[in-house]
């Protein structure tokens, strides 16, 4: 559930995207090929983690028929990018490309005109609540910050989780409406979700804050 983007470049930026297909096909060709010397895989599954426009999982795929390959990013636009392609060349069964269902959502109210985000990475709210309150009238201005823990061992574990869930789902509709997913990527990731929590190393934080301010 939580996670925090620190890249430094907007993940949803269409130069970014075609900035990252040039690099991707330039690093490929300058490190001599796919995988580091030594590395020989023939077949099984890869998972590749910040996969961004999947150039690199795409070659992957056409180099070695018998590898399967999962491709994960932040980006919802390099993700539809990396699905069209997977289609149009027809591997879309041996090579999945998946969006995060927290980048649906930070995007999702982007798009809507919510949160105060330039770029739909975050909500941007917390940085507001001051000016926020000062403008309704706060005087003094008060502050807590929260890390709230849903490890799967911590005892709100299995709340969190559900709370999470039922929370992506009701998204669904808003998701597809913007053209982010289609009801069953959503589906799929709820189902992800869900089944990487009950793993014993799921980990997950909510980082929360409280803000108040008074009058007098
Ligand atoms: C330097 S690019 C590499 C892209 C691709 N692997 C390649 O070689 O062309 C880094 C990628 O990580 C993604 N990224 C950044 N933070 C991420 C996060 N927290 N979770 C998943 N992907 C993330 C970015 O959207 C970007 O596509």
């Amino acid at each position: 559930m939580a996670q925090e983007n620190h890249y430094v470049i907007d993940s949803e930026s269409g130069a970014e995207m075609a900035r990252l297909i040039d690099q991707d096909y330039l690093m490929t060709r300058l490190t001599g090929g796919w995988f580091p010397p030594g590395v020989e895989i023939e077949r099984g599954k890869i998972l590749d983690l910040g996969c961004g426009p999947g150039g690199w999982a795409l070659e992957v795929a056409h180099a070695y028929p018998e590898i399967e390959l999962v491709g994960v990013d932040i980006s919802n636009i390099m993700i539809a990018y990396a699905q069209t392609h997977a289609k149009l060349q027809q591997v879309q069964e041996r090579v999945k490309f998946q969006t995060q269902l927290r980048a649906l959502a930070l995007q999702a109210l982007h798009r809507s005109g919510l949160g105060f985000s330039f770029d739909g990475t975050n909500i941007g709210i917390v940085h507001m609540l001051y000016p926020l309150l000062q403008q309704s009238g706060g005087k003094t201005i008060e502050y807590a910050a929260y890390v709230l823990n849903m490890a799967y061992d911590a005892p709100f574990h299995q709340a969190g989780v559900k709370n999470g869930y039922i929370a992506y789902q009701l998204m669904s509709k808003l998701f597809v409406k913007l053209g982010l997913a289609t009801a069953e990527e959503v589906q799929q990731l709820c189902e992800q979700f869900r089944a990487d929590s009950y793993q014993p190393t799921f980990a997950s934080t909510m980082i929360m804050t409280r803000a108040w301010g008074y009058k007098l």
